[in-house]
């Protein structure tokens, strides 16, 4: 049909790195595909080509049976990518007009009304009640990426794919995206949606195409297939390896962290101790101030009223909010990535030895992270996504501190990896370190917290325990 995308033989290299190796696929009018496989597994790169972004492949793009080198000049198909290219200063009508102008040729007041409409209209195909005229920047990371779908969809956009978008967004945000992304399968168009959420991919796909180094490995209707059989299908080879750990009872020790009355950021007052031994879960919606409070908790806000106390050694490291902005250094390797906030434990007169050890301890965790590829030496900035996060996460490891405070510890990460990381933390907790972890992520919580809070406003909620949060819906709280 017109529409449809047929991908033969698909194969990209970066340099000597091979990439992809003969993907074959076809996405038909109508079906909701989600795009799965490990951390650097490839998708982002396939959709980068088809995006037009990476060019120099071998095999043949096909949409509705004609030729193309990309689909990037088609109106019918559009990428929601995780830079979503709005402009925060404008409007949501300047914003969906961006890049139209031209196509039209109205007087000016006319011009206006008539875009409004448009944009309304735009809005309501994603189910977003906000005024035209609302300011991006005022909008939810959530009601942002509905804008750009939206965006799309007026556009004519008949084919959607949709690279790690709810990533970054609250639990309702996503559900929100999800949703809309469905409405627009249900009226025939085609989604193509890469998540590491089992929960999203099972609740909305009809089809799932998992790619495992390069390789198309699976290509089959969801139908019949659980969780546990998600998770088999994703992490094949050694599941049990991978399986979730139980929480150990641990008797939490000395305060590492109080917070008494602080205010700072855009929170305060709020109150939290975190013990050694401990795991504390904080969770809330965008905007609610949940990041300041680990910034605070972290230092790295100063508070302007309340005591901050630190006990142990007084050293804390963070895995911050926002990868993109505060995560590594894009031309340096991942040994000196892993390394650069853990100097310290590596100081040593003679140079080369410190440079030795510090090689040791980064390829330790290069392995233990399964950070991919595993030359410790290949650039920061040419990781996938998910890879990236490990690296960011590693370094707050290697720094070894008493106090840990975890911003969205398993962001774009895969199953695996996300397991290895609540393995690690349950490590952390066991060695009488203690953490704040601050997470949008559900899954997270239920996992590894031992107690855990909604921050809303501003303000630190009531604590559950890990033991009442089974007989609690947390997602009717937040
Ligand atoms: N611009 C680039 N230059 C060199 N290598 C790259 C580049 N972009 C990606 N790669 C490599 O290609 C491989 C596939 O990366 P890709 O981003 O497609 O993975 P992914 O499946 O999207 O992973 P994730 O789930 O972590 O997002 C990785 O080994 C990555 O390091
Ligand atoms: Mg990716």
């Amino acid at each position: 049909m017109a529409h449809d995308i047929e991908i033969r033989g698909l194969t990209k290299s970066f340099g000597s790195h091979a990439v992809l190796h003969g993907i074959d696929l076809r996405f038909g009018e109508g079906e909701f595909i989600g795009l799965m496989g490990p951390n650097g597994a490839g998708k982002s790169t396939l959709i980068k080509i088809l995006a037009g972004v990476y060019g120099g492949y071998a095999g043949e793009l096909r949409i509705g049976g004609a030729q193309v080198s990309s689909l990037a000049a088609r109106s019918d198909v559009g990428f929601i990518h995780q830079d979503l290219g709005l402009v925060d200063d404008l409007s949501i009508v300047d914003n969906l007009r961006m890049g139209e102008a031209p196509l039209r040729r109205f007087g000016a007041l006319l011009d206006h009304r008539a875009e409004a409409r448009a944009a309304a209209q735009a809005l309501e195909l994603v189910g977003l009640d906000r005024p035209v005229e609302t300011l991006v920047s005022a909008l939810s990371p959530g009601e942002k990426t509905l804008v750009a779908v939206g965006r799309l969809l007026a556009r004519g956009a008949r084919v959607l794919v949709v690279d790690e978008a709810t990533s970054t967004l609250s639990s309702g945000d996503a559900q929100r995206l999800i949703g809309s992304l469905k409405r627009t399968v249900d009226a025939g168009a085609t989604v193509i949606m890469v998540s590491h959420k089992l929960s999203e991919i099972l609740a909305v796909c009809d089809r799932i195409v998992v790619i495992l180094d390069g390789r198309l490995v699976e290509d089959r209707p969801i139908g019949g297939l659980d969780r546990d059989g998600l998770v088999r299908l994703l992490v094949a080879r050694d599941a049990e390896a991978h399986a979730l750990e139980e929480r150990e009872a641990i008797e939490p020790g000395e305060p590492l962290l109080e917070l008494d009355g602080v205010c700072g950021g855009r929170v305060g007052p709020v109150s939290l101790t975190v013990r050694a031994g401990e795991v504390v879960g904080l969770t809330g919606l965008a905007g609610s101030g949940l990041h300041d409070v680990a910034l605070l908790a972290n230092g790295s806000i100063r508070p302007a009223d309340g005591r901050v106390r630190r006990g142990g050694d007084g050293r804390t490291a963070l895995v911050p909010p926002y990868r993109e902005r505060q995560g590594g250094f894009d031309d340096q390797s991942i040994v000196e990535n892993l390394a650069i906030s853990a100097l310290p434990r590596w100081r040593s007169a003679v140079r080369l030895l410190r440079g030795a050890a510090e090689r040791t301890d980064a390829e330790a965790m290069v392995r233990r992270l399964a950070v991919s590829p595993r030359d410790p030496d290949r650039a920061y900035g040419d990781l996938s996504g998910g890879n990236k996060q490990k690296v960011v996460f590693g370094r707050a490891l290697l720094r070894a501190p008493g106090l840990y405070v975890l911003c969205e510890p398993t962001r774009g990460v895969d199953v695996q990896t996300r397991r290895e990381i609540y393995r690690l933390i349950f490590e952390l907790r066991r060695s009488g370190a203690g953490v704040l972890m601050v997470t949008s992520d559900f899954e997270d919580l239920a996992a590894v917290a031992d107690r855990m809070a909604v921050v809303d406003d501003g303000r630190i909620g009531a604590f559950i325990s890990a033991d009442d949060l089974a007989n609690t819906d947390l997602e009717a709280f937040v």
